[in-house]
């Protein structure tokens, strides 16, 4: 379905592009012959992920120290990145999470989300948009939401603040930057099991047995299955779709939201009995 040189030539910024979902992206890029710059909080992952990449596909992959809170900092990276080549593209890859009551988080908790989810995106977003319209050129940016951006979700209420933040700023730029030749969307990805997040969200067994039980396909996602939307999304094959979110969760959410889903507790007796086949 994919051609090896789909986004050669092209390079893209991953942030939290050091592991998890992030570094599957980079692998995926690479893969279909584009270039990556990743960036993250921990030097020692992003050099470690980088030099695996490099090794694998050749010197495709560069790597910046940042933490996306720090809007000069990130000012900096954007610069330095462009210096090298300017990006075809932006992955706002980076989130922050916790599984908490909400009642017990302090200010601090709050901000330590918030600021990474949504300003944290938003000053990526800004500084790699302000190039582009500058500069003239095509941008294409694909932040990674969760379905409860739109539905909202308990007991990860900064997280759905700040991913509900970031929908609107997709859409509202979509139509904004779309005459400036930028365009904007985002995928909801339901469960992929990483090792960063599944440690903040899935901490005990009890609440591992229930994700692929309550899905209608019975199972979590396949990296390689949000890694090939991602090359869609981020190839000129989509270059009509602008301000979409696209959910890849086995219908996961869905199975949470219409009324009577809850049926699928009933036999076939109970159908028999429903339907009159059963006297
Ligand atoms: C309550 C918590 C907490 C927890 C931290 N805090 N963890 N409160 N429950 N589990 C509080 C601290 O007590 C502190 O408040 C404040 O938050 C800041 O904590 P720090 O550890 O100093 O923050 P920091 O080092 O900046 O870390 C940020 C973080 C951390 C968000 C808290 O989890 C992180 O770095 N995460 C990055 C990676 C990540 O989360 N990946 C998962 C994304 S998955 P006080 O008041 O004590 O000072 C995702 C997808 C969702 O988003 C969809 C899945 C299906």
């Amino acid at each position: 379905m994919f051609v090896s040189d789909l986004l050669a030539g092209k390079r893209y910024l991953i942030t939290g592009g050091g592991s998890g979902l992030g570094k599957g992206m980079a692998a995926r890029i690479c893969q279909l012959g584009g270039r990556v710059a990743i960036c993250g909080r921990r030097e020692a992952v992003l050099q470690e992920t980088a030099d695996e990449l490099n090794a694998e596909f050749g010197d495709r992959v560069a790597w910046h120290p940042l933490d996306i809170r720090d809007p000069q900092a990130v000012e900096r990276v954007v610069d330095a990145v462009w210096a090298e080549q300017p990006l075809d593209g932006l992955i706002n890859n980076a989130a922050g999470n916790f599984l908490a009551r909400t009642e017990t988080l302090s200010h601090r908790a709050m901000d330590a989300v918030v600021n990474i989810v949504l300003h944290g995106t938003a000053y990526m977003t800004l500084a790699c948009g302000k190039k582009w319209i500058a500069d003239e050129r095509p941008g294409n940016v694909l932040s990674i939401v969760t379905t409860y951006a739109w539905t909202g979700s308990a007991y990860v209420v900064p997280s759905a603040m700040g991913k509900a933040a970031v929908l609107a700023m997709t859409r509202s730029l979509a139509v904004e930057w779309g005459p400036k030749g930028v365009r904007l969307n985002a995928i909801a990805p339901g469960p992929f099991p990483t090792q960063g997040a599944w440690e903040r969200l899935v901490p005990t067994q009890k609440l591992a047995d229930v994700w692929e039980k309550r899905n209608p396909l019975g199972r979590t996602g396949k990296h390689e299955e949000l890694m090939n939307l991602v090359a869609y999304l981020l190839s000129e094959q989509s270059a009509y779709i602008n301000g979409e979110v696209v959910t890849m969760d086995g219908g996961e959410w869905l199975a949470g939201a219409g009324q009577f889903n809850f049926a699928s507790m009933l036999s076939d007796d109970d159908w028999d009995e429903i339907s009159g086949k059963k006297s």
